[in-house]
């Protein structure tokens, strides 16, 4: 019988890869025993702009891959960056990632996870790109907003359950960027020389949660090199750390056009090479596909004997467990997409997230009756469109101006949009349409007839500001917005100044204003969760997920020189080593303005009675830390309880202090909570890159609670006795 007679024979009959009563493992042994050589390296690179060949003829489905961690991204054309025009395809905007951390709610992140898993399954997906967890190591890089701040522990506790929400719809999360794309200057092209105790103790914590921790089924390899090779096929982080290590089982998917030599490729971990010939930002090239790393010149090699088929093997069998996970998985939930619950999900993230930083006098919540001018154009722009590949095509996006005019009445609301910024990608500050100066005199105007200033500016997802591709060029506010809050001031002293951003700027005009609020790039319910927070429906309880440097020469990136950032010859020098952040601030005794995990309320909360359930632990312990939280204040309010753990005489250089745990609990006037806490002693190691192994030492520790990493109200001591040896 034909070969050809044989394959079409062998596709009709009943087969075990189909049979969902065997175990996954044999259902792909059978798959894998069927398929020839071409079908395996078929597999392992993209067909499309977003999607991978499955294998027709065992009816083995094609692999759809969707952008972003905030939502999912409406549909590309085939083979370019254009979009298809769909009609079908807005979503609901979630808050960017930096909003979900300020949040410091685990539980919401699993909510938030669950959304984009319900719609990306609705929109039959199979690999959501995201998210992110690369660490804030500079207020500069373009892609902050998209990630979970600078403390790997805060970025841990919040990844894990994102990932078991999203999920749970037998959809993908996809883990991005593996590992050290800390900036986006050059990031397909800079090496980082970073030392052994800041990878393992600050820059891999996240996605090891994510895998040993959160199960994920996907992570993406970054652009950018690790000492000299590229970290998409990286044999240390990919082979060893993630795959040994970790265990990881899933598909390791390169970034588009993070994939760079057919060897590395093949022998260094990359599963599934996706969008090579392309920046994965805005240039391509047409049908590449064939010529691909993983395509050709692959097979070429196998051919050649100079790769073992067996290479290929592992990665299809990767492949074909993150089908059976997903595509193949006929019990998989039908999902969702644009539900009153997804809207109300958005709205919470984005309520809880905004922080507070100042509020003079109770400056804020708005007081009922008054004259409100919102001047800025944050109040009316678009957010969710913009900053790279996590844009969004919202089906409703509610602008601050919208949501405060609905919350307060037409009438209380004057606007004038006081500044422009020209249009989204790739213009830096061009000359908008507008005049700046008649915008200025217009705000001016407006802010002298009103009880009070709402300024909404920040930044925005225009190149160079919160956008993919590069950084900003300074930590200043862009578009002249400094100066005009300095004429605001002039007319009116009640400013109330929200900055809208994924990362830190400078406020030379801090003093002035009574009251300063943190937001984000809220998505779809913006305005509404702006507005809640506002008027006071809800007070305040956002933490902030990084420090806000007073000076941008504050921030360790910045404090070695070009070496720290943007590099030299594109090569970055990690020197602040452990000390990014509150780490940072705290050891060098350089006060940020306004500190990692600071958020004020409406209300006050006072702590007491912190204990430690004992005196002494043995390494293998946990601790179980207690303490009472009081709401002092005037109106119901959250709080989030930070514990930072401190080691008197450590054997290797640590910071101050370090964050292990937290807890937000939410308060009536006048009430009481208990809060518990459960720390491992194995949490308060660290890496000691002499042993190449996690060590808790035989020492005294402290565990202090706060209101941030400053705010600290109350401390325990204890000793561990006996020291731990590898984690
Ligand atoms: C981009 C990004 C990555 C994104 C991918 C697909 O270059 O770095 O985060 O998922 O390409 O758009």
């Amino acid at each position: 019988m034909s070969a050809i007679v044989a394959l079409m024979a062998s596709a009709a009959e009943a087969v075990p890869y189909l049979d969902e009563s065997l175990p996954v493992e044999e259902r792909i042994d059978d798959a894998l025993s069927r398929m020839t050589l071409e079908e395996k390296v078929a597999m392992l690179h993209a067909q499309s702009k977003f999607s991978a060949s499955g294998c027709p003829r065992l009816g083995i489905p094609e692999l759809w891959l969707s952008d972003g961690p905030h939502g999912v991204r409406h549909e590309l054309n085939w083979d370019d960056w254009d979009y298809a025009g769909w009609s079908s395809d807005s979503c609901t905007a979630m808050p960017a990632l930096s909003c979900l951390a300020a949040s410091f709610n685990p539980e919401l992140a699993r909510k938030y996870g669950a959304v984009v898993g319900e719609e990306a399954r609705f929109r039959k997906k199979d690999i959501m790109l995201g998210p992110g967890v690369n660490i804030y190591r500079t207020p500069l890089n373009g892609r902050n907003f998209e990630y979970m701040g600078e403390d790997p522990y805060l970025a841990s506790r919040m990844v894990v359950p994102y990932i078991q929400g999203l999920q749970a719809n037998g959809v993908a999360a996809c883990l991005k960027h593996f590992v050290l794309n800390n900036q986006e200057h050059a990031r397909d092209r800079f090496d980082v020389e970073v030392g052994e105790r800041p990878l393992n103790e600050l820059y891999l914590p996240a996605f090891k949660a994510g895998v040993t921790e959160g199960g994920v089924w996907a992570v993406m390899g970054s652009y950018n090199k690790f000492r000299g090779t590229h970290c998409t096929h990286n044999d240390t982080l990919v082979n060893k750390i993630l795959k040994d290590q970790w265990n990881f089982d899933g598909v390791f998917v390169s970034d588009w056009g993070s994939t760079h030599d057919t060897r590395e490729a093949a022998l260094n971990g990359l599963d599934l090479e996706m969008g090579s010939w392309t920046n994965g930002f805005n240039w391509s090239s047409n049908n590449a596909y064939d010529t691909y790393y993983m395509a050709q010149p692959l097979l070429a090699m196998i051919r050649r004997g100079e790769i073992d088929e067996s290479v290929v093997d592992d990665k299809v069998r990767r492949l074909l467990r993150l089908r059976l996970r997903t595509n193949m998985d006929r019990k998989r939930p039908w999902g969702a997409m644009n539900t009153p619950g997804h809207l109300a999900v958005a709205r919470e993230v984005g309520r809880e997230g905004i922080v507070l930083l100042k509020n003079e006098n109770s400056f804020l919540p708005v007081k009922p009756g008054k004259r409100i001018a919102v001047i800025g154009e944050n109040a009316v722009r678009k957010l969710s469109i913009g900053g790279g590949s996590s844009e969004l095509k919202p089906r409703i996006e509610i602008s601050p101006l919208e949501g405060l005019r609905a919350r307060f009445g037409d009438e209380n609301i004057s606007f004038s949009l006081g500044y422009a910024s020209g249009d989204p990608n790739f213009s830096i500050e061009l000359p908008s349409k507008y005049d700046a100066d008649s915008l200025r005199v217009a705000a001016l105007e407006t802010a002298r007839n009103a009880d009070m200033v709402l300024f909404i500016g920040g930044l925005n997802k225009n190149y160079r500001q919160d956008c993919e591709g590069d950084d900003r060029l300074s930590y200043s506010l862009p578009f002249g917005q400094d100066s005009l809050i300095a004429d605001l001031l002039e007319v009116n002293p009640n400013v109330a100044v929200i900055i809208v951003s994924g990362n830190a700027v400078d406020m030379p005009w801090e003093e002035k204003v009574p009251a300063i609020v943190q937001s984000w790039y809220l998505g779809s319910m913006g305005g509404v969760a702006l507005a809640d927070i506002l008027s006071g429906d809800f007070s305040p309880s956002g933490k902030l997920p990084f420090s806000i440097p007073r000076r941008l020469e504050d921030c360790a990136a910045h404090s070695f020189g070009e070496r720290g950032y943007p590099g030299v010859d594109e090569q970055f020098y990690y020197d602040e080593g452990l000390l990014v952040g509150y780490r940072w601030h705290d050891t060098k005794k350089i006060p940020a303005r306004y500190p990692f995990g600071h958020g004020l309320s409406y209300t006050t909360f006072r702590y007491y009675g912190l204990e430690a359930d004992r005196k002494q632990y043995a390494p293998g312990d946990t601790l179980t830390v207690k303490l009472t939280v009081t709401n002092t204040g005037p109106c119901r309010g959250a709080e989030t309880v930070q514990l930072y753990a401190s080691q008197k005489n450590p054997r290797l250089p640590r910071p101050v202090k370090e964050l292990k745990g937290f807890r937000k609990t939410e308060l009536q006037p006048g009430e009481s909570k208990e809060i518990i806490i459960r720390i491992p002693v194995s949490d308060l190691a660290y890496y000691d890159d002499t042993m190449q192994r996690w060590v808790v030492d035989d020492d005294e520790f402290s565990i202090q609670a706060g209101s941030s990493s400053t705010d600290l109200r109350a401390k325990a001591r204890f000793r561990v006795a006996g020291s731990l040896a590898a984690r």
